[in-house]
């Protein structure tokens, strides 16, 4: 499938990388500061990361920035991680634009302020044309929601007659999923040490491959992204074949 067995000797680089940036909390209360410095100081490694996956030529990058989770945390908190991405969209824009990124934002909206959603969709707007990295924003995102709001929308057109239940396909189903029309992702990254997805894009990761790193969300740089990017390049990717196979020593 997506793996290249054609040249055994070519690199192989993850076309998307969705990464769970956790760890900001820890990284302030270590330091005797309150978790929402943590949260400050993460905005820094986001922009860090967006540039070098510019750079080394990713295709699409899928940071989480908010799951549908976290409006469980301390009002405060969540008050400060919804300014702090008003902020950062409206001063980070330009940037993005210069670097040629086009910015999408995946997960349910409607529950954000207007000021928050009028920037959101200022800034898709504002980079609707760059041609180099996509980069999704998953906010209030939860990977059981993307898979209940695909099925409601088929459920629509089978009651409208516009589809059949046997139309409804991996494929029919993954065109109404956040991430239609881009790839599954090849590398998810998580920070923080834990070792769960989260119900970050369960539908998505069916064969992503996982690397989990002990560094906290602030201290991930480019040097954290390389080692991930040599442990994936070691990786075999079977989808279900033998190795034999994938390296061309069986017959497909
Ligand atoms: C991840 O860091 C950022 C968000 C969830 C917004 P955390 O805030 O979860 O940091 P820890 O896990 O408490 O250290
Ligand atoms: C996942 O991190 C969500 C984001 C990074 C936005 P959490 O810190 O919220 O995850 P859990 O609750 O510890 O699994
Ligand atoms: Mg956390």
């Amino acid at each position: 499938m997506q793996h290249d067995s054609s040249d055994k000797h070519a690199i192989q680089r993850p076309r998307h990388i969705a990464v769970v940036m956790d760890g900001n909390g820890r990284w302030a209360t270590r330091r005797g500061l309150p978790r929402t410095a943590g949260h400050r100081e993460g905005v820094k490694a986001v922009r860090a990361i967006v540039e070098s996956s510019a750079e080394r030529g990713v295709g699409t990058l899928t940071l989480f920035a908010f799951s549908s989770e976290n409006w469980r945390r301390p009002r405060n908190e969540v008050s400060v991680l919804m300014s702090l991405f008003l902020t950062t969209l409206r001063s980070e824009v330009r940037r993005l634009v210069d670097n040629n990124v086009r910015l999408r934002f995946i997960g349910d909206r409607q529950v954000f302020s207007e000021r928050l959603r009028v920037a959101m969709n200022q800034a898709e707007g504002d980079t609707r044309d760059c041609s180099g990295l996509n980069l999704v924003v998953a906010a209030n995102y939860g990977g059981r929601w993307d898979i209940v709001q695909a099925a409601r929308r088929i459920s629509d057109q089978v009651l409208a007659g516009r589809m059949l239940p046997e139309d409804v396909t991996e494929h029919s189903l993954n065109d109404l999923t956040c991430l239609a029309g881009l790839p599954d992702p090849d590398l998810f990254i998580r920070t923080g040490g834990e070792r769960r997805i989260s119900n970050f894009l369960i539908w998505q990761m069916a064969y992503t491959e996982l690397y989990f790193a002990d560094c906290l969300w602030p201290d991930f740089d480019e040097a954290e992204l390389d080692l991930a990017l040599a442990d994936f390049e070691r990786r075999q990717r079977r989808f279900g074949q033998t190795g034999e196979q994938v390296i061309g020593r069986v017959d497909a």
